[in-house]
């Protein structure tokens, strides 16, 4: 560095002694920016390698490096190609994935489980993690759903905020993604979503905006698909309007992989930070390849032509100073620290809270795991590492505890035999292709283990490849795939005593359900998946997780597909959400179509009872408080946690409401044959719509209703007026 540039920087240090933390940052960006050239500021606005950024060495400004996210610490990848680059020190936690975070309900789990996380994040060195995922849960055959929240915009924002305040609290910046309307995998690069401004912003938005104006978040994603015509990552309304106006986010827009377009647009419309755009990789000319992307060289050139102000570029450069002042170059910044014992076991607390239990009849669970019984594990997924594979959030997990491996280790009197009984096909394309195994010898196998066992444990769902829970395509069917109904069935006839656990991050079709004793939906657990599963059958867990999104009996009873095709996946790529609000159990109630298992639903192994429901006003001011009381009482053998739910609807509103929608909730823990009283408190201004014509958020007066249950579909109901 330059004798005189670290005066200046000494200087303008010194005068930030005297001034607060934010204001401190704002002389340190402005003193760094009045050295900087045009060509060095035009150099922090795009990639310089697949996953790092350039700084400006000259003055002190360091290299950006990101990683994806969102579940955990991604392997490295080359400097320019996709390819891992082979280190041997870049394992790392798995967490569970973000679906099951959310099926916690529980806000402070997502707070560890984001420190947990910034602070691997930190230990490898990274400034930015790529995550947290918050696309809407719209239809189950989104590839990529297993990343995300599910499907209310309440619960989403509930758990996002801690999530990204965790992470940042180690100076590593969450990234919020796919801003927006990323609901499918299919056409992702090309599908062009028309949508109600109501729906956007009631539905979709809410999530994002908490992560911002609450959580604080320090970047932002683009999505890859277009909006009203406009790609995401340089869209006028999304980024500008709405996110940098009316959000007030001070923070960096970072493209999609290769998700920008146009020079002119991603200089005027939001982009601040452009990564991924193919390149001929090292091979372009004897330059740099990245110096030819959209906000690289092409940027430049229109800045000296005076096409493009420079004010459009100091923005961008502020807000990645910025970034930079609030992460890597925060001299308080810490080491970070990966694979610790407090890592685990915020993972195995994510996974055991968050596993749900559908079904649980003659309480077929917990499993006496000091029996001396044989219990019969079947299925592959039953040992299939699921850390792997994906797409971008893939992991090189330091261990993952397979469910097999979990169950031999707690059923330590048990005879446990395991049996394959099915194998998956990769796809290619959209075509499942055949199975390289022999399915007739593998269901003989598994009937013969099964027929001699006491308890049978089916391990299936999805997996990580393509067409399953995976990135790049989305499912092809609601069903189970490779066979999974028909062994399920032949298992039964052989032994009903038979409990199936699902490993998915989305909900399939269950034709069996009646037949078979037990079901849980056990999401990808990460590092400690097996240790968590049999914490939970066991009953050292009292199960206490619920449903994220609806399960739908049929595929055409998803509010997305009632619509055909222009719906979902779209006609020549232009797509119309024609549920509009309507989406998941919201659409459910709309329509009157009985889900198979509604949002929010779980069981226990224990019993509550929610009685003695009050709501502290019957009549509440426009700027109040709805505060709702009730008992929770646990009625069952065992401890155990309920999550009370409070869904609100407005009945004779000017314009057409959901039935219900989610508004509040509180996980308590409670002792066997013990009450606690639950609170939960609604900001009226929570009730309002969002109003096209007006461009704002109406709280009506009048009558309105509300649920206290357990699920979206249950609960007693209570009237109050806001006046
Ligand atoms: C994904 C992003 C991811 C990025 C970097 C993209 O294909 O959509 O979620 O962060 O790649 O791997």
């Amino acid at each position: 560095m330059k004798l005189l540039s670290k005066i200046a920087l000494f200087g303008a240090f010194t005068l930030c002694n005297l001034l607060g933390a934010d204001q401190k940052i704002e002389a340190q960006i402005e003193e760094l920016l009045s050295q900087m050239t045009l060509e060095e500021k035009v150099r922090m606005c795009h990639a310089q390698s697949k996953f790092s950024a350039a700084g400006v060495s000259r003055i002190g400004v360091p290299e950006l490096w990101l990683s994806d996210g969102p579940h955990g610490v991604r392997p490295e990848i080359a400097w320019d190609s996709w390819s891992h680059a082979g280190w041997t020190n870049d394992f790392c936690t798995a967490f569970p994935a973000l679906t099951c975070l959310a099926a916690t309900f529980n806000p402070e789990l997502s707070y560890e489980y984001g420190v947990a996380l910034g602070e691997e994040s930190l230990y490898r060195e990274k400034d930015i993690i790529l995550g947290p995922g918050v696309n809407i849960y719209r239809t189950p055959l989104n590839g990529r759903n297993f990343e995300y929240m599910g499907e209310d915009p309440y619960l989403a924002s509930q758990m996002v905020v801690p999530y990204v305040q965790g992470v940042q609290s180690n100076g590593v910046a969450a990234c919020v993604k796919h801003l927006v309307l990323n609901n499918q995998e299919h056409w992702r690069h090309e599908v062009n979503v028309e949508i109600s401004e109501r729906a956007l912003r009631e539905i979709y938005l809410p999530a994002f905006k908490a992560a911002i104006v609450e959580g604080g978040a320090w970047s932002v994603m683009g999505a890859y698909n277009l909006f009203r015509g406009q790609h995401c990552c340089h869209n006028e309304l999304l980024l500008n309007h709405i996110l940098k106006d009316e959000w007030g986010f001070d923070g960096i827009v970072v493209s999609d992989w290769g998700g920008t377009y146009d020079t002119t647009e991603a200089a005027l419309y939001g982009l601040d930070l452009e990564m991924g755009t193919g390149t001929n990789g090292l091979t372009f000319s004897e330059d740099n390849a990245y110096d030819n992307y959209y906000l690289a060289l092409p940027f430049l050139d229109k800045i000296k032509k005076g096409e493009i102000s420079e004010s459009v570029l100091d923005d961008k450069v502020r807000r990645l100073l910025r970034l930079r002042l609030r992460t890597n170059m925060d001299r308080s910044r810490g080491f970070g620290r990966m694979m610790c014992e407090d890592h685990s076991r915020v993972a195995r607390s994510v996974a055991t809270e968050g596993m749900v239990l559908l079904k649980n009849e003659n309480d077929f669970f917990p499993l006496d795991a000091g029996a001396s019984i044989t219990i019969a594990v079947i299925g592959e997924n039953a040992t299939r590492m699921m850390t792997i594979g994906g797409g971008s959030s893939e992991l090189k997990a330091k261990y993952e505890i397979s469910p097999l491996e979990g169950i031999q280790k707690r059923f330590k009197n048990a005879k446990i035999v395991h049996s394959m009984g099915y194998g998956s096909g990769e796809s290619d394309y959209d075509v499942v292709l055949p199975s390289p195994y022999d399915a007739e010898a593998l269901k003989k196998d598994a009937l013969e283990v099964a027929a001699n066992a006491d308890f049978v444990l089916f391990f299936g769902g999805l997996n990580k490849s393509h067409n399953q829970d995976c990135e790049g395509a989305d499912r092809l069917q609601l069903g189970l795939p490779f066979g999974q109904d028909e062994l399920i069935t032949d298992l039964l006839k052989v032994n009903p005593n038979m409990a199936v656990l699902l490993i998915s991050g989305n909900a399939v079709e269950m034709p069996w359900i009646d037949e078979v004793a037990a079901i849980f939906q056990v999401w990808y657990l990460g590092s400690e998946t097996g240790y968590a599963i049999a914490d939970v059958l066991s009953g050292d867990v009292t199960p206490s997780g619920k449903l994220p999104f609806t399960f739908p009996k049929k595929l055409e009873d998803n509010p997305a597909h009632r619509f055909g095709e222009k719906s979902y996946p779209g006609i020549d790529h232009e797509q119309e959400y024609m549920e509009d609000i309507f989406v998941g159990y919201r659409g459910h109630d709309e329509f009157g179509i009985e889900p198979l298992f509604p949002f929010g639903f779980g069981l226990s192994y224990t019993d509550f009872e929610i009685s003695d429901v009050t709501v502290d006003d019957s009549e509440i001011a426009i700027d109040g408080n709805i505060r709702l009381r009730c008992k929770l009482t646990n009625t069952g053998p065992v401890k155990g946690a309920e999550t009370v739910q409070v869904y609100v609807g407005k009945s004779n509103s000017k314009v057409k409401r959901v039935k219900k929608a989610l508004k509040g909730f509180k996980k308590v823990s409670v002792d066997a044959g013990e009450s606690e009283l639950v609170t939960v408190t609604i900001p009226v201004k929570d009730l309002a719509y969002y109003e096209t014509a007006s461009k704002s958020w109406v709280v009506e007066t009048g009558d309105y209703r509300l649920w206290v249950g357990n699920s979206s579909a249950s609960g007693m109901s209570k009237t109050f007026r806001v006046k």
